[in-house]
């Protein structure tokens, strides 16, 4: 059996949790990949994550500061997967393709559409797979939402009603800033919150939107002055692209950092079935959080975390939990197996085998780069559409007729 040679580029937080995956796929069995290189802008991550890699496969992975010598000198290689920031997805992903690798890459599929179209259109020249780690749809729960709202649990679907309201003061380092990052938990979070939309309920054509940036100031705590020395010093891009201080009070020893991001916005989303959705993200909102977030039918509601509500006085309502095991329960064996193989439920394992899998001829990965950059389209129109100042067609979006928004980001990357 051949084994598909990986490399990973980026070996950062979400690298960490896809080596989790891979090492659960390994210890239940599944043996066929193996990484031959470990990439970071930081060297030392790069081979710290070769390092765990060796511990669970036998050998240890080529380590590489610069993506393009690791491409040049590795030929063995078969994939990359992307785990960078979203800045340089496109170009990554452009020059493996190039390089003869098939591609997976973490979402978003690129910084703009603009940029993910490029993707697309190089993954087409070079007849290259390209892949969208987009693993919220994976969980058993999702699954069972979407099986939940498909079976008719709730009747037919009419409002959705998603607040993802909270406070955040802390700095997020590059996620604090829109070159890097696109844009705040907007997109950061709601590329999977858009995927679910789509995939459990219908496409979305028309998004209204409005976005404010109440609190721009972030901060990082440090414990003492000597820590402060240390992260200063350190080869890890804690401050990057910003160092704002040279020296720091020892009475405060809170660091502020500017954003450039949104903290707040809210948007209207008519989706092509009829569904009205009403999706508010803040993290500017002290004193309260809200994470309610429910779909209602004609004959109930799904609430996430709560299951499957009926209408007053009847009958057919299912806790979070019992809404799972219903779901799983009614799943056949083959079904199960393809969705959760070798009993695996964590996501990312999932995702990962769907990529090795489909290099090997054994069918199609689940979410491709269509279906990723659609996820991305929805984030991309609430800020087009609070940049234009009224409502954008979403099919507007996806063919890059509107970019108010995205033309500066689009500009920094040269495209
Ligand atoms: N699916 C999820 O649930 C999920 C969760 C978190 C992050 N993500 C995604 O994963 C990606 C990475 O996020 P993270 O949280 O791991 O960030 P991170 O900052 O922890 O790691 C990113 C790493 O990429 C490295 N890097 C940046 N540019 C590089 C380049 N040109 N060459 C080599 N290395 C480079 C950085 O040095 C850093 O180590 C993002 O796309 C993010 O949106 C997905």
């Amino acid at each position: 059996m051949p084994k598909v040679n990986l490399a990973y580029i980026g070996c950062g937080g979400i690298a960490g949790a896809h080596f989790n995956g891979l090492k659960e796929l390994h210890e239940k069995g599944y043996r066929d990949f193996t990484i031959v290189a470990c990439c970071d802008l930081v060297q030392s991550r790069a081979e710290a994550m070769a390092t765990r890699f060796e511990e669970v496969l036998g050998t240890k992975p080529a380590v590489y500061k610069d993506y393009r010598e690791m491409l040049a000198k590795e030929t063995a290689i078969d994939a990359v997967t992307i785990y960078t920031t979203h800045e340089n997805h496109h170009q990554i992903a452009m020059d493996a393709m190039s390089a003869g690798k098939q591609v997976s890459t973490e979402k978003p599929l690129g910084l703009t559409l603009r940029a993910g179209r490029l993707m697309m259109d190089h993954a087409k020249k070079t007849d290259k797979l390209l892949h969208v780690a987009e693993n919220y749809r994976m969980a058993p729960a999702e699954r069972a939402v979407s099986w939940a709202i498909k079976s008719g649990r709730i009747g037919t679907p009419r409002l959705l009603n998603w607040m993802d309201i909270g406070e955040r003061k802390w700095y997020w380092q590059w996620r604090d800033h829109k070159e890097i990052a696109s844009g705040g938990w907007t997109i950061d979070g709601g590329v999977h919150f858009s995927d679910l939309w789509q995939l459990h309920i219908s496409d979305i054509k028309r998004v209204t939107a409005v976005s404010k940036t109440y609190d721009p100031i972030k901060y990082i705590s440090y414990k003492s002055v000597e820590e402060f020395e240390e992260a200063k010093n350190s080869e890890l891009p804690r401050y990057r692209p910003t160092r704002s201080l040279k020296s720091i009070d020892p009475n405060n020893l809170q660091e502020p950092v500017e954003s450039n991001l949104e903290d707040t916005t809210s948007a209207i989303l008519e989706f092509s079935n009829g569904v009205l959705g009403t999706w508010v993200v803040s993290r500017s909102a002290p004193g309260r959080v809200d994470r309610s977030c429910v779909l209602y039918g004609s004959e109930g509601a799904l609430s996430w975390n709560e299951g499957i509500l009926p209408r007053e006085g009847q009958s057919g309502g299912l806790s979070w939990k019992e809404m799972i095991d219903t779901y799983l329960n009614s799943l056949k064996a083959d079904e199960k197996e393809q969705l959760f193989p070798l009993g695996i439920t964590a996501t990312m394992a999932i995702e990962d085998k769907q990529f090795i899998d489909a290099i090997l001829g054994r069918g199609a990965f689940e979410v491709d780069a269509w279906t990723g950059y659609k996820a991305m389209a929805i984030p991309m129109a609430v800020y087009e559409s609070a940049a234009v100042g009224g409502p954008v067609e979403v099919q507007d979006v996806l063919d890059l007729k509107v970019e108010t928004y995205q033309r500066e980001l689009n500009k920094l990357i040269g495209i």
